[in-house]
Formats: structure tokens, sequence, C-alpha cells
């Protein structure tokens, strides 16, 4: 991902749509979701999701930034992990019930997909890329300094609440 303001502003907007995807896959799974501790811990990543999305989106400084950015162009912007979350949140939604095995398949799904979204946001967001967006597009970063490496930190504790989950499943199909 390269370097003008505008095209991390488009990244920021792109991002906030994708978490936005994420959030929905999400709470779908929590709503067919019949055990209640792994819908609360489910419910719990979507909360967060939907947090990181409004976050993004303000910060891009949309749509003063971002333009005509719209959700076609985010593919270009975010490559195969946009394809990737579009297609695998509308197969969930596509979902009316699950059984455990397959609850545990698209947790295996997302839980790569969290890894992979903390490395990419750590490699792009950093305090310096930032930095340079700003002066260019003349936005006010400096309230939201902080909640990036927070958004960073909550993409690493959601990888540690599937496997919680995934735990929580594995132990429950052992039982009588
Ligand atoms: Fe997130
Ligand atoms: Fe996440």
């Amino acid at each position: 991902m390269a370097g003008s303001g505008y095209e991390i502003a488009r990244f920021l907007y792109c991002s906030g749509l994708f978490e936005e995807e994420v959030a929905k896959a999400y709470s779908h799974m929590a709503e067919i979701t019949v055990d209640m501790d792994v819908k609360c811990l489910l419910n719990y990543i979507a909360d967060d999701s939907y947090k990181h999305a409004k976050m993004f989106k303000a910060l891009s400084g949309y749509p003063v930034n971002v333009g005509k950015c719209g959700f076609e162009n985010c593919e270009k912007v975010l490559g195969r992990l946009w394809r990737n979350i579009t297609e695998y949140s509308s197969r969930i939604l596509q979902e009316s019930e699950i059984n455990k095995h397959g609850l545990l398949k698209l947790i295996d799904g997302l839980e790569k997909f969290e890894g992979f979204v903390a490395e990419e946001y750590m490699t792009v967001l950093n305090v310096k890329t930032i930095e340079h967006m700003a002066r260019e597009t003349g936005l006010n970063i400096e309230p939201y300094e902080m909640i990036f490496e927070w958004i960073i930190e909550d993409e690493k504790r959601h990888e540690q609440i599937l496997k919680v989950i995934k735990n929580l499943i594995v132990r429950s199909n052992n039982q009588p």
C-alpha cells in the first residue's frame, strides 16, 4: 500500500467498510448460535468491529478525503483481504442455523482473518504514515492516535477470544 495521504485516507475508509462486513458476520453468527457463552463472545467481537468501523471512517476524513471511493473500489484498495471478507461474510449471512461442526469451521476461517487484519493494520497504520496523511489532507489525527494502537490490540484479542470459543465448542462436544 503506497504513500499519498489520500491513498491512506482511502485505505482507512475501506477498512471501515471492511470492519462493518466483519461485524455483520459476527453478529449474524451470534444470532444463530444456541450456546449462550459463545453467543456472548461473538457479540463482543461484533461490537468491537462496529466500533472500529466508526473510528476508521471518521479518521479517513470521509467524505472530503475519500471522495467517490465506493464499495467497488475497496477491492482495489484492500486487495484479496476485501474479496475474502465479502465472500466469507455473505456465506455466513446465508446460514440460518448452524451445528457445532459448522461453527468450528467458520471460526477457523475467521481466526485466520483476525491474524491477517492485525498484521495489515500494523504495517499500514503506523504513526508515521498516519502523520504523513494528516499533513497532506489537513486532518487532525491527534485525538485518534492512541485509538489506533487500541484497535490493533483489539484485533489480537479477537484472535484469543476465538480460541476460547473453539475450546468451549470442543468441550461441549465431548460432553455426554
Ligand atoms: Fe477490527
Ligand atoms: Fe477483529
